[in-house]
């Protein structure tokens, strides 16, 4: 069993939780995704790492409550427990796995949508574990819908913050202010890696691309099980067959089809939308999630 030992709600349906996973903390990277499962009969949620530490051997988790596994889960209290926290799993960022030198030599550009916030923060603590400055763009509707805002401002070099409404920060989406941050403010950058809503990932990377700025996205939102079973995660990134779950979860932002993923990620919520992607995509559509039968 996996003891929580801090349940805190952040914002409106959207709760942190620190679990006490030694092996999982003592292995994970930026990037890494775990699998959680709460009891025998619980569902396997996919949750991308927002922190951890090796030395207490404690993993963080952000999430939001989306359907009834999600709603269980926040219900749970320090105190309890998770059956299974299974991980490191899926690919570290990039920049973990390359040669320091030549990542020391970018300029890094962070963008964090509402709950993407969770994943972005341990790459930007990461840089400046690392000795690295970045700027970090983060984005959510309204004030009450921010998050890890202090977190963040601990760990990064430039922080600006922008809502839709203009409750807080800057008026509007983040589109914007890395549009500014470039054009008017002459700022450089060498790589963006932008983690949020998949409508947030496909316009800033249609915006990075006509900037010629290289960028990297997480695609965690379409994974089912997490475990490349069921082929829930299947994307076509430079026209070839990636799964989320296993070839990363980051893919270069300018390969992605994204508007194929989000039509996808729409027909897998009904059982006859499984079953039609299940004869089209043959083999490739695992159907391991237990979902589709
Ligand atoms: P949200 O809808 O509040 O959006 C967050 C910000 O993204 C907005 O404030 C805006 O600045 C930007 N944005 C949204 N639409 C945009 C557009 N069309 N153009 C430019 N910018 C835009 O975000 P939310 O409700 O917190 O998001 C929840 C979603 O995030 C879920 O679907 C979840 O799957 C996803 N998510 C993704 C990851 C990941 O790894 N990619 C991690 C956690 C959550
Ligand atoms: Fe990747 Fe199921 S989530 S195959």
């Amino acid at each position: 069993m996996y003891r929580i030992l801090r349940a805190e709600k952040l914002a409106e349906k959207i709760f942190l939780m620190e679990v006490e996973a030694p092996r999982v903390a003592k292995a994970c990277q930026p990037g890494e995704f775990i699998i959680a499962k709460m009891d025998e009969k619980g569902e396997r949620i996919p949750l991308t790492i927002c922190d951890y530490n090796r030395e207490t051997g404690t993993v963080t988790i952000v999430f939001q409550i989306v359907g009834a596994s999600t709603q269980r889960m926040a219900e749970r209290k320090a105190g309890e427990a998770f059956q299974d926290f299974v991980g490191p799993l899926g690919q570290p960022s990039e920049f973990v796995k390359e040669a320091f030198e030549e990542v020391k030599g970018r300029r890094y550009l962070f963008v964090a949508g509402g709950v993407g916030t969770a994943p972005v923060y341990p790459q930007v603590k990461w840089m400046r574990e690392h000795g690295m400055d970045v700027d970090v763009i983060v984005g959510a509707k309204t004030k009450d819908l921010l998050i890890l805002e202090e977190e963040m401002k601990a760990v990064a070099e430039n922080l600006y913050i922008t809502t839709d409404d203009g409750s807080y920060g800057r008026k509007g989406m983040v589109t914007e202010v890395i549009r500014d941050l470039i054009e008017n403010q002459g700022q450089h950058y060498d790589v963006c890696v932008a983690i949020g809503p998949m409508i947030m990932m496909k316009f800033v990377s249609l915006l990075t691309k006509e900037l010629g700025l290289p960028t990297i996205v997480s695609m965690n939102p379409v994974m089912v099980d997490g475990t490349g079973m069921c082929g829930a995660c299947r994307l076509s990134v430079g026209g070839e067959v990636k799964f989320a779950c296993v070839d990363g979860p980051e893919f270069d932002g300018h390969l992605v089809d994204f508007d194929e993923a989000m039509k996808r990620q729409q027909i897998y919520k009904t059982e006859e939308g499984r079953a039609m992607l299940r004869l089209v995509e043959g083999e490739t559509h695992h159907g391991g999630c237990g979902q589709c039968d």
